[in-house]
């Protein structure tokens, strides 16, 4: 049977053309799951890649465009290295436990974030995932590993000084593509939905460029209790918020 994610979308009540074409989630919590568990942080880690999994393949059946998880900043590096080296192993385990399933459900995978600081077997297994997915054309799963967006800021100012000394841009026509594009979501679109999950009121140095005018969505829920139920509410509320990107109401104002 040929799956029709418009039909599946309504069979769970949700509108797919009100659906967000990409969706961005701050996978928060895992250390603060864990411990209603009575576990150690790291297994709120490991449970959370079962959430991973789940939104992804929601997504997928959903046929949203693009989903892009943060999975690592630039600033986690300050944690212990115990969870440094458990956060990088089970990256790794992912990336290579994931890619017959990635290829089967037909997904462009891509990454984002600097790879100065990883190690190169984590960084053989993203560049082999990239590679064998490059020709797909379903959901493309974007992870952030090693990513901060100011970092990101900083190589798109340095990427477009080197061009202008070169001669190859002239600054009077640096605009908002121009830097758009010179950014690591280069050809991406921007986030129309962005979920948090574990409550936290902040966005945490991600994305900050290309969120101007996302739709924010956060739940008290921990990553790894997040799911289909979760997932849905989320694009149920998305649905239902009226985007006015500084303009007026489509309903007219007074
Ligand atoms: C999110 O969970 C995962 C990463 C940042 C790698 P946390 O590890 O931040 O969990 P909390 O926020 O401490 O509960
Ligand atoms: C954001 O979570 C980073 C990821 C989810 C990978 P953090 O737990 O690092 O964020 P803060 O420290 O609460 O802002
Ligand atoms: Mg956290």
């Amino acid at each position: 049977m040929i799956h029709d994610p418009a039909a599946y979308a309504r069979s769970v009540g949700l509108d797919p053309a009100k659906l967000p074409r990409h969706v961005a989630v701050i996978m928060d919590g895992n250390g603060r799951w864990a411990r209603t568990q009575g576990k150690e942080r790291v297994e709120g880690h490991a449970r959370g890649a079962k959430s991973v999994d789940d939104v992804t393949e929601e997504c997928c059946r959903l046929g949203v465009g693009q989903l892009t998880l943060y999975c690592f900043s630039s600033e986690n590096w300050k944690r212990p290295q115990p969870e440094l080296e458990f956060l990088m192993a089970l990256l790794k385990q992912y990336l290579l436990q994931e890619r017959a399933k990635i290829l089967r459900q037909n997904i462009r995978f891509a990454v984002i974030g600097r790879r100065d600081g990883l190690s190169a077997d984590v960084l053989a297994e993203i560049d082999e995932n990239v590679r064998l997915t490059r020709e797909n054309t379903g959901l493309t799963l974007c992870l952030a590993i090693n990513y901060g967006s100011r970092g990101e800021i900083v190589d798109a100012v340095k990427a477009i000084a080197g061009r202008v000394r070169r001669g190859e841009l002239d600054p009077a026509a640096i605009d908002e593509d121009a830097i758009s594009a010179s950014l690591y979501t280069a050809g991406m679109p921007d986030p129309d939905l962005l979920i948090r999950t574990a409550g936290e009121m902040r966005v945490s140095n991600y994305l900050l460029w290309q969120i101007s005018y996302a739709e924010l969505w956060v739940t008290p829920r921990f990553w790894p209790e997040f799911g289909v139920e979760l997932l849905h509410d989320a694009l149920r509320d998305f649905a239902r918020r009226e985007r006015r990107f500084g303009g007026l109401t489509t309903a007219g104002s007074n």
